[in-house]
């Protein structure tokens, strides 16, 4: 756990339809998305033989995993998804074991998300059909992008197609469909070096930034995207214009790639700091910061180097829309599924040592900071893409008293 916190599409192209999962009766099923819709997922395995990937013990090119959230536009039967994959599943009861968290081997192989069953359960026709935008999700340094399943659900339950792309070598690990893992490459991470922590975050954060681009790319030829997503429409998926959000590193990127790759026109960075290639001039696109409790432009004690500020002034001359926010009782982790799926195992952590200090989770109920998370990325979403104004982001709202604004 750390604080840091073009076209080729690979012969190889894996994709997995969602399938039905035969429901056990030890499955434990995370909430049902709260927005309009039911929500279809997809996986797909991208590689870019263009590039190297360069945390990689060898000489490899970049390889991908990458899910895609999409709205159901027709009604269908829910049913459980595997929220990871058998082997992940071990590997995340193994160190959060370490962490001092209450999951056993098989703890995480009972969870489930709920997901719209492939076949519709009526046969629509003459349905008009809806053209729901794209978002892009990156992951924390060191968190799978697995463990934020249940936010992006439920941000595409509120009509946006949610691709979350793996970071492989600077995630624990990514599960390919082959069986491949590629582990987190500690040599790099797990130093006291700060100069050479600080220059491989922004590594992780330029290859991320290639990484999205390249997703962006790939999923512009109409065909792969009619594979992953059903019932798109005659326009095809709009990849020039397209939001991004992120947790840490991964909030790093969505912040720095708004100097880089026109088809990104907004990003909201989730308590991460800005570690990546800067924008000098800021960026007259649209940007939000979500801090956890406490952690404000001026409180430098976890930004030292003051990367919020400075991207907050290098704005000021520039025409573009920013908030900055903090959500009170919220920790590093709950910009993440950790409470919710904590809470829903029924394994969340009474000791304040392990969930403050070890696990980075707030005071507020798993189900709560889920709401609040995705609702105001849902209404900075909105705004972005589609200019929907909201009241959220104007300033605060009495039923979200945790939320602080620090405009
Ligand atoms: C970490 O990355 C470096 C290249 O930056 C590579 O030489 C080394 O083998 C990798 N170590 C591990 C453990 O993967
Ligand atoms: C749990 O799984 C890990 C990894 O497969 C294994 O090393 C360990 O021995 C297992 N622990 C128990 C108590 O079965
Ligand atoms: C929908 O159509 C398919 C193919 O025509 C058919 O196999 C299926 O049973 C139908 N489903 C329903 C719910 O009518
Ligand atoms: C820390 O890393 C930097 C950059 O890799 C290197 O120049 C420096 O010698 C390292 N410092 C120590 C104390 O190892
Ligand atoms: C588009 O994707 C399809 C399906 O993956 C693939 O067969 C085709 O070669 C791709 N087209 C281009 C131009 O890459
Ligand atoms: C993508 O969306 C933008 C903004 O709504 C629009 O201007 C553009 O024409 C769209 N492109 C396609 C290919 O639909
Ligand atoms: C702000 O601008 C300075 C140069 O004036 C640049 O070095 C820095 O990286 C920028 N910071 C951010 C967060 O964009
Ligand atoms: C920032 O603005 C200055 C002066 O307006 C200009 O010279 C410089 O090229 C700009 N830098 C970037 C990275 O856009
Ligand atoms: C500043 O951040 C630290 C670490 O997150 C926190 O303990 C402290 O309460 C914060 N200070 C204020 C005034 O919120
Ligand atoms: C913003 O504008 C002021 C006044 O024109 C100028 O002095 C300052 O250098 C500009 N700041 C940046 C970051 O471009
Ligand atoms: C809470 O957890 C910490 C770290 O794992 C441990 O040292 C401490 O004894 C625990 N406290 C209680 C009251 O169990």
């Amino acid at each position: 756990m750390h604080l840091f916190s073009y076209l080729v599409v690979s012969a190889g192209l894996t994709v997995c339809a969602a399938s039905a999962i035969a429901s056990s009766p030890s499955q434990i099923l995370l909430p049902k998305p709260t927005g309009l819709y039911q929500v279809g997922r997809s996986t797909a395995e991208l590689v870019d033989h263009s590039r190297i990937q360069p945390f990689a013990p060898d000489v490899e090119p970049v390889r991908l995993e990458v899910t895609i959230f999409y709205p159901a536009v027709h009604q269908h039967h829910s049913i459980p998804g595997a929220y990871f994959p058998l082997e992940t599943a071990l590997i995340e009861d193994n160190y959060l074991s370490s962490l001092g968290l209450a999951s056993p081997n098989g703890t995480f192989e009972k969870l489930a998300l709920h997901l719209a069953s492939n076949e519709p359960t009526q046969n629509l026709t003459g349905q008009p059909s809806c053209e729901f935008s794209l978002v892009i999700f990156s992951p924390g340094e060191g968190t799978t992008r697995l463990f934020y399943s249940q936010i992006a659900a439920t941000i595409a339950s509120q009509g946006f197609i949610v691709v979350t792309i793996d970071a492989p070598y600077d995630v624990d690990v990514v599960q390919y469909p082959n069986g491949d893992l590629a582990f987190i490459n500690s040599t790099l991470w797990d130093t006291t070096n700060d100069t050479a922590l600080e220059a491989t975050a922004y590594l992780a954060i330029q290859t991320r930034m290639a990484d999205v681009s390249f997703v962006l790319d790939s999923l512009s030829n109409a065909t792969l995207a009619a594979t992953l997503i059903p019932n798109l429409p005659p326009s095809r998926l709009n990849t020039s214009h397209a939001a991004m959000f992120g947790h840490s590193l991964g909030g790093a990127t969505a912040y720095s790639i708004l100097g880089t790759d026109d088809r990104i026109v907004g990003g909201l960075d989730m308590d991460g700091l800005l570690f990546g290639p800067g924008l000098p001039n800021g960026t007259s696109k649209p940007f939000m910061l979500m801090g956890h409790g406490g952690h404000t432009r001026a409180n430098v004690t976890d930004d030292p180097f003051g990367t919020w500020t400075a991207a907050w002034s290098n704005s000021t001359n520039s025409t573009g829309w920013k908030r900055d926010i903090v959500i009170s009782g919220t920790l590093h982790y709950d910009f993440s599924d950790y409470p919710i799926v904590f809470d829903t195992l029924g394994i969340s952590p009474c000791n304040e040592t392990v969930r403050d200090d070890n696990l980075l989770i707030g005071s507020l109920k798993g189900k709560r900071s889920l709401e609040i998370v995705t609702t105001y990325v849902g209404a900075f979403l909105d705004f972005v893409l589609f200019g929907k104004c909201s009241a959220l982001l104007d300033g605060p709202v009495d039923e979200f008293p945790e939320v602080v604004f620090d405009y």
